[in-house]
């Protein structure tokens, strides 16, 4: 089975261009997990230009199905996510002025980090996902690392499938068997949206989670977030 987590990033966004509370983040996160949504993510940026460090606490007591907490684990964000306590944390190397994450880790250059960052996690009972591009060596140095999971990084199969090129598929596939053969869980995230997300699904063994944002919330403007949210869920099946 793959869960659907929403990505609630965008909420924040529309919330905080007029400073009040509307769109309410928490009442749209309990929506979208009462139309049927398994899992609520956030990206909580260094700048909160979106997601604020405190949505992140008054999420934490209504998020009933997963919670993911996504980022670069700098100083701050490991604080964050060691009183939250999610259920899963994803790593993302993350430069702070980036618009939205655009690379996966250097798992080999950056092993003893990850290392270190995921066993502390882990010795809060925080299931750990690390986000990386489709490549073997990734994959492999992955493993070193002790990460529960890998969070595949999907933005180039989205903008090759859209361009017709479905063998775009093919490096996503391969590294979702390898990763299983490993051990570690397959996740996937970034631009997957209501047109790609089937064929991705069909095309990637063992796919336990997508986190979706942009898209399902765009969608979500001209068919409303219930339908939209039912629609991944049939396509995920
Ligand atoms: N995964 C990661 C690591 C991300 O940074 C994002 C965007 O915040 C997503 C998944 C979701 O991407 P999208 O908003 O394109 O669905």
């Amino acid at each position: 089975m793959t869960k659907l987590s929403v990505n609630v990033n965008k909420i924040a966004t529309l919330r905080n261009s007029r400073g009040g509370n509307t769109p309410n983040l928490i009442q749209v996160a309990k929506d979208i997990q009462n139309f049927g949504g398994q899992g609520i993510t956030i990206h909580p940026r260094p700048d909160q230009r979106h997601i604020r460090y405190q949505d992140a606490h008054d999420l934490k007591p209504i998020v009933e199905t997963e919670y993911n907490i996504e980022g670069n684990p700098i100083p701050k964000f490991m604080e964050l996510v060691l009183e939250v306590k999610p259920t899963q944390v994803t790593l993302v190397p993350d430069a702070e002025d980036a618009i939205t994450s655009n690379a996966g880790w250097d798992t080999i250059k950056h092993k003893d980090f990850l290392k270190e960052v995921i066993s502390e996690f882990k010795k809060n009972d925080i299931r750990t996902s690390i986000f990386v591009d489709p490549v073997a060596e990734m994959i492999e140095g992955a493993a070193l690392t002790g990460a529960d999971r890998i969070e595949l990084y999907t933005e180039d199969f989205a903008s090759e499938y859209a361009k017709g090129n479905k063998n775009a598929i093919e490096p996503y596939a391969l590294c979702a068997k390898q990763a299983t053969e490993l051990g570690i869980g397959v996740n996937a995230g970034h631009d997957l949206s209501l047109d790609n997300i089937a064929f991705f699904k069909e095309n990637i063994p063992g796919l336990l989670e997508v986190s979706i944002g942009h898209a399902l919330i765009s969608e979500s403007i001209y068919l409303g977030l219930e339908n939209v949210v039912n629609m991944y869920l049939h396509r995920l099946k």
